[in-house]
C-alpha cells in the first residue's frame, strides 16, 4: 500500500479536490503541503456541494484526520472562518478530525493588505493576478526568517519580540509604497484574538504523520494549485509563492522523501488559467468561451472567468517529469462532449524551430506557438459514465491519444462534478 500524493498537472483547478474527496475512502489522513486559501476545491456529494480553500477535501468524510502541513501559509481569521462555514453544512471540524502543524506560518492582515497592493499597481508587468490572499507575501517572510509562525500564538512573553522583528521589515517597506504603518500593538491584537480558536488544533504533525505511516496508515497528500504554478518550475514570474510539485509533499509535511509513494496528476482533458502569464493553447474565440460555458471555468475564490484552451500536451509531459507522475486522473472529458473536432497540442514553433518542450524564459514563453494535431470528436455523451464501457469508441481514443503524447497512463476518468462519477482504471492507493 503505497501513500499517494495528488498534484495538478496543469495550472490549477484540474480537479483535485474531487479526486482528493473520491480516494480518501482509501486513506486513514488526507494532508494539506503547500499553499494557502488560494486553493479552492469544490466538492459535489449528492445535493451538497462544498467549497474548501484551506483544509484538506478529507475533512467531509467522517473518520478521517485531516492535518495542515508546515508547508501551508495559514490565514487564522480564514481558517475560523472555513471551519464555521463547514460547521453550517453539518460537517464538524475539531482538534479530533484537524492537526495543524505547529511550525506553519501565519498569513497576517499586513500580508493580504501588501498583496492587494501591488496588484493595485498601474505599472506594466507588476501584476500577477493573484488572489489577493497574502499568500505571496508570507512565504517572503517566511524565507526571510522573520515570519510569525502558530507556535508563537502559544509563547506570549516572546510574541512582542518576533512582531519587532517582522516590522523591521515592512515598516520601511510600507512607507517606501506610501502605505500607513501598521503598530505592533495592532498585530498583537490581531493574534492574540484568534489564538484560542486555533492554538487547540497544534501539533507536532510531522511526528504524528511518521508514526501513522510505521503504524501502516494510509496518507493521502493533497496539492494545491498546479505544477506551472510552481515557483521553480511554473511559468515564472506568473506562479504562486510555493513548489508546487509533488516532491514538496515530503518537506511540506516533515516526512523523508520515501513515504511518497504513488504520484498521481490531475489533468484537465483542455486546459485553464486564472490570472496572468503565457498560455500557449489559450482560445480568444467562440471555441473558448464554449468549454468556458460548458465547464462553469470560475474561480472558485474570486470569481474570475478562467482562460480556456485546448490540452497542451507538451505542458503536461513536462509535468510528468517534474513532478514523477505515475498517473494521470482525467477529469471533465464530459465537457468536450458534443464538439465536432478537438485539437491537442504536440509541440511549439519557436522562432522557426520546432521544441517539445516549455522553454525557461519569460519572452520566449510569451512566443511559443503551438503545433496542433486535430482529433475527431464523439457522438454521444460521456457525462456520467461510471464504466469503460460506457464510453463512445472516439472519446476512448481521445484518451489514448493524450496517454501516448504525456507519457503516463490515465488511472482515473472523472466524467462529472459528482463523487460517484468517476471511472477507476489503476487504483493508486494499491500500486
Ligand atoms: P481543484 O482546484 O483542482 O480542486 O479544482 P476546482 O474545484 O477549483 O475546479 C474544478 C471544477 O470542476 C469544480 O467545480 C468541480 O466540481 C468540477 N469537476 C471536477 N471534475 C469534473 C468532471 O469530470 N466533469 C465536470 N463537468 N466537472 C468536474
Ligand atoms: P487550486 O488549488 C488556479 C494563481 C492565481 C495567480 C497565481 C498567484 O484551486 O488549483 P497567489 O494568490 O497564489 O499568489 O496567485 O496563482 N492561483 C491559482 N490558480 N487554482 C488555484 O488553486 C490557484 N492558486 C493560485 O490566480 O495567477
Ligand atoms: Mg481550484
Amino acid at each position: 500500500m503505497a501513500n499517494v500524493v495528488v498534484v495538478g498537472a496543469q495550472w490549477g483547478d484540474e480537479g483535485k479536490g474531487k479526486i482528493v474527496d473520491w480516494l480518501s475512502i482509501e486513506a486513514d489522513i488526507v494532508v494539506r503541503f503547500q499553499g494557502g486559501h488560494n486553493a479552492g476545491h469544490t466538492l459535489v456529494i449528492g445535493n451538497q456541494t462544498y467549497k474548501l480553500a484551506l483544509l484538506p477535501s478529507g475533512i467531509v468524510r467522517p473518520g478521517k484526520l485531516s492535518v495542515i502541513g508546515n508547508g501551508v501559509v495559514l490565514d487564522p481569521r480564514h481558517l475560523i472562518e472555513e471551519i464555521a462555514k463547514l460547521g453550517a453544512q453539518g460537517v464538524a471540524v475539531s482538534p479530533a478530525n484537524l492537526k495543524i502543524a505547529e511550525n506553519v506560518t501565519l498569513i497576517l492582515a499586513l500580508h493580504r493588505e501588501l498583496d492587494a497592493h501591488r496588484e493595485s499597481s498601474t505599472t506594466e508587468g507588476l501584476k500577477i493576478g493573484t488572489t489577493k490572499r497574502g499568500i505571496g507575501p508570507a512565504y517572503e517572510d517566511k524565507v526571510g526568517r522573520r515570519a510569525i509562525r502558530l507556535m508563537d500564538l502559544a509563547e506570549p512573553d516572546s510574541l512582542d519580540q518576533k512582531i519587532a522583528r517582522l516590522l523591521a521589515h515592512h515598516d520601511p517597506l510600507r512607507r517606501g509604497l506610501g502605505l500607513e504603518p501598521v503598530s505592533a500593538q495592532a498585530i498583537r491584537a490581531e493574534l492574540d484574538s484568534v489564538a484560542p480558536a486555533v492554538l487547540p488544533f497544534m501539533d507536532a504533525t510531522w511526528d504524528l504523520l511518521e508514526t501513522a505511516r510505521r503504524d501502516g496508515k494510509r496518507i493521502l497528500f493533497e496539492g494545491a494549485q498546479g505544477a506551472l504554478l510552481d515557483v521553480d518550475h511554473g511559468t515564472y514570474p506568473f506562479v504562486t509563492s510555493s513548489n508546487t510539485v509533488a516532491a514538496n509533499a515530503a518537506t511540506g509535511s516533515g516526512l523523508g522523501p520515501k513515504a511518497i509513494g504513488y504520484v498521481l496528476g490531475i489533468a484537465k482533458a483542455y486546459t485553464t488559467r486564472v490570472g496572468g502569464g503565457p498560455f500557449p493553447t489559450e482560445l480568444l474565440d467562440a471555441i473558448g468561451e464554449r468549454i468556458g460555458d460548458r465547464g462553469h471555468e470560475f474561480g472558485t475564490n474570486t470569481g474570475r472567468r478562467r482562460r480556456c484552451g485546448w490540452f497542451d500536451s507538451v505542458l503536461v509531459r513536462q509535468t510528468v517529469k517534474t513532478s514523477g507522475i505515475d498517473g494521470i486522473a482525467l477529469t471533465k472529458l464530459d465537457i468536450l462532449d458534443g464538439f465536432e473536432e478537438i485539437k491537442v497540442c504536440v509541440g511549439y514553433h519557436l522562432d522557426g524551430a520546432r521544441i517539445d518542450r516549455l522553454p525557461a524564459s519569460q519572452a520566449a514563453q510569451a512566443r511559443v506557438a503551438p503545433i496542433y494535431e486535430t482529433i475527431e470528436g464523439w457522438e454521444g455523451t460521456t457525462a456520467g459514465a461510471r464504466s469503460w464501457a460506457e464510453l463512445p469508441a472516439q472519446a476512448i481514443k481521445y484518451v489514448r491519444r493524450i496517454e501516448e503524447l504525456i507519457e503516463a497512463p490515465v488511472a482515473l476518468l472523472s466524467t462529472s462534478p459528482e463523487r460517484a462519477d468517476t471511472i477507476l482504471v489503476h487504483n493508486p492507493f494499491r500500486d
